[in-house]
């Protein structure tokens, strides 16, 4: 059996990958994650018995560890997940963002090119490093511009998102110069089970839920097009798989939404599976809010090239997806009340703001 080393495989998309890979059984899953805020060992409860899942709590910047995993496991390939990745934050604190997105980054890409060099004939030719990334990379589009492609210039505008550009420049730089075998995907919006409630839609649907207002920023038209995160895995897979070397893939739903037709699905879903809630209709709890400084106005993506290279195409609707999602929310508040912890509701209290929140409550 090969195995693979995620990191970042306790947060929401690594830990939807890494429960999809061991479903498949075909691969050894060595789990490096730091376990921030945003990860949260119930995500891997599933695996719990599983002696082809291997955890192991730290930093992906902690270069001693990360030799000694790659040295004892040998895996065929790294997924690299892990990341500081809400926006909002970055704005408030960007250091962390720089500590883990570029400098921890860095040691990665130090440690496994160290591993990689000296890794013999067919086990080095067939490694691969793959970085996944953000479409937030290329910036904000207009209505009438055409969706990102590979090869639109980077444009970040978010400490974020300039903070993953760098560490896709450097994964960029590690192949042309070292000959890395790296692949980088840039992805749009994720959304599905295990995503942290800090994101606007699992935000939306708990706050929906408790007849909370449901804070929309600006005027509510910024645009993002959403991709259910079994999808995203399944492009991830592809790509570690059969991509080419040094290139990069987009990954996008072909599903743009303005945030408020998404807050509106989600109220419509709430008000037929809660026909009796005093919070119906649960639109009216939409709240405007002061908006989000330097607020990227559009993103969509075209993934073309997923599609002509590998085949892919995203198979959930979000019709389908969103529904899903919603009840994964409701039939989950065991793993709701564990992310609610004090330093979630400070974060929550600060950055919203008691007033913000309880205007027109
Ligand atoms: P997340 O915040 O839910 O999870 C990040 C995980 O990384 C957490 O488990 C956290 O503990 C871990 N982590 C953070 N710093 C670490 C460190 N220094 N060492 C080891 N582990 C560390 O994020 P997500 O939404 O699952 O995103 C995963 C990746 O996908 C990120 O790189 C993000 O930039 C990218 N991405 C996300 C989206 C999205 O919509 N969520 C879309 C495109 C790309
Ligand atoms: O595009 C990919 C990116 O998508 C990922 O790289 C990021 O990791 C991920 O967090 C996400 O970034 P966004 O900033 O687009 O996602 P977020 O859920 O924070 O916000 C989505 C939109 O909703 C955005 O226009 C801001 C708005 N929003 C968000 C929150 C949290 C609100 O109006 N109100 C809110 O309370």
């Amino acid at each position: 059996m090969k195995t693979w080393l995620v990191t970042g495989g306790a947060g929401f998309i690594g830990s939807n990958f890494v429960l999809a890979e061991r479903k498949l059984g075909k691969t050894r899953v060595v789990n490096l994650d730091r376990l921030t805020y945003a990860g949260n060992p119930l995500n891997l409860e599933e695996l719990r018995d599983d002696p082809h899942h291997i955890f192991i709590h730290g930093d992906i910047g902690n270069s001693s560890l990360v030799r000694q995993l790659l040295r004892d496991h040998r895996p065929s390939a790294v997924l690299n997940f892990a990341a500081e990745s809400h926006v909002d934050r970055s704005i408030v604190g960007p250091e962390d963002f720089i500590q883990t997105n570029v400098v921890s980054t860095f040691r990665l890409l130090e440690a496994i090119r160290h591993y990689w060099e000296e890794l013999p004939g067919a086990e080095k030719e067939a490694f691969r490093l793959l970085h996944v990334s953000t479409d937030e990379v290329y910036g904000s589009l207009k209505p009438e511009d055409a969706p990102f492609h590979e090869a639109t210039p980077y444009a970040p505008n978010s400490p974020y998102s300039a903070s993953k550009a760098a560490s896709d420049h450097l994964v960029r730089a590690y192949f042309h110069t070292f000959g890395l075998p790296t692949l980088t995907t840039n992805c749009s919006n994720n959304y599905g089970p295990k995503q942290f409630p800090e994101k606007l839609i699992p935000l939306m649907v708990l706050n929906g839920i408790s007849g909370k207002p449901l804070p929309i920023y600006g005027d509510g038209q910024n645009v993002r097009d959403w991709l259910y995160v079994e999808d995203h895995c399944k492009a991830l897979r592809l790509v570690v798989e059969r991509g080419r070397l040094g290139e990069v893939y987009n990954i996008g739903g072909k599903c743009e939404k303005t945030n408020l037709e998404v807050i509106r699905v989600i109220c419509s879903i709430l008000d037929e599976l809660f026909p009796d809630s005093c919070y119906k209709p649960h639109a009216s709890l939409v709240t405007f809010v002061k908006d989000r400084a330097g607020h990227d106005r559009r993103y969509a993506i075209d993934s073309s090239k997923m599609e002509r290279e590998l085949g892919w195409q995203a198979q959930e609707t979000f019709e389908s997806g969103i529904r899903k999602t919603v009840r994964w929310y409701l039939e989950h508040p065991g793993w709701v009340e564990s992310v609610q912890t004090g330093a979630y509701r400070e974060w929550v209290r600060r950055h919203y703001g008691e007033q913000k929140l309880n205007t027109g409550h």
